[in-house]
């Protein structure tokens, strides 16, 4: 009787260790499973469809963007930051003017996005807005009928300051599209500039189109 409750402690110890083995290598396994899932997670990025319709898929440090001008006073323009529109004719939410989109450069949220009417606003207002923008913040910029009828030297120069290099040359009803960083003075590598001219003009009085898109990186390279 006494041999047999030995034995029968020591199946019970057996099975708990047994048991107590299992569930540690299906913790292990389950462990292993999400690494190959988080694997698999980054991959993903990199197949995925291209956002804004660029052309392919923005690496994970940065952020897809497109910006498009209005076409003369017919067409508005259209900002499409990480994959989604966020101002465009459709949406009804564009103006003539500069339109633009104010974001953090850390984590993509929208900080804020609107209209300066350049044609009927107030300089001093404009002016403070984009004084307002803080430092680091990317900020996209698109043109829509005429951005010059307001603008100011002081103006132009809050743009300097976030890498433009051709705001000192935008024209009346000239189409200009442009991000940068708020505060860096790092030349842009994306913004354009068409000029309108009688000659060129394809819209009686305005110029076409023009774009620019690419990926924005998400820090600034202090180095
Ligand atoms: C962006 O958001 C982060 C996290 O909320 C915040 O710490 C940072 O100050 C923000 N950047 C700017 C430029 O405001």
């Amino acid at each position: 009787m006494r041999y047999r409750g030995i034995f029968t402690l020591t199946a019970v110890i057996l099975i708990i260790i047994v048991t107590s083995k299992f569930f540690m290598d299906s913790f292990h396994a389950h462990e292993k499973a999400k690494e190959v899932i988080g694997f698999y997670q980054i991959h993903n990025i990199f197949i995925s469809e291209p956002k804004c319709s660029l052309s392919k898929p923005c690496p994970p440090d940065s952020f897809a963007f497109s910006i498009h001008s209005g076409a003369a006073t017919v067409v508005g323009p259209k900002i499409c930051f990480d994959g989604k529109n966020i101002m465009s004719h459709i949406l009804n939410n564009v103006g003539p003017g500069l339109n633009i989109v104010v974001i953090n450069d850390t984590n993509g949220v929208i900080e804020k996005y609107g209209y300066l009417n350049m044609i009927t606003g107030d300089s001093g207002q404009i002016l403070a807005y984009l004084k307002d923008i803080k430092p680091g913040m990317i900020v996209l910029v698109a043109s829509y009928d005429d951005a010059t009828t307001k603008m100011t030297d002081e103006i132009r120069e809050t743009f300097v300051a976030m890498g433009s290099t051709l705001i000192g040359s935008l024209n009346h009803r000239d189409n200009w599209v442009f991000a940068g960083r708020a505060g860096t003075k790092i030349k842009s590598f994306y913004e354009k500039l068409l000029v309108s001219d009688e000659k060129t003009n394809v819209f009686d009085g305005w110029p076409g189109m023009v774009k620019v898109g690419g990926c924005f990186p998400r820090t600034v390279d202090d180095t």
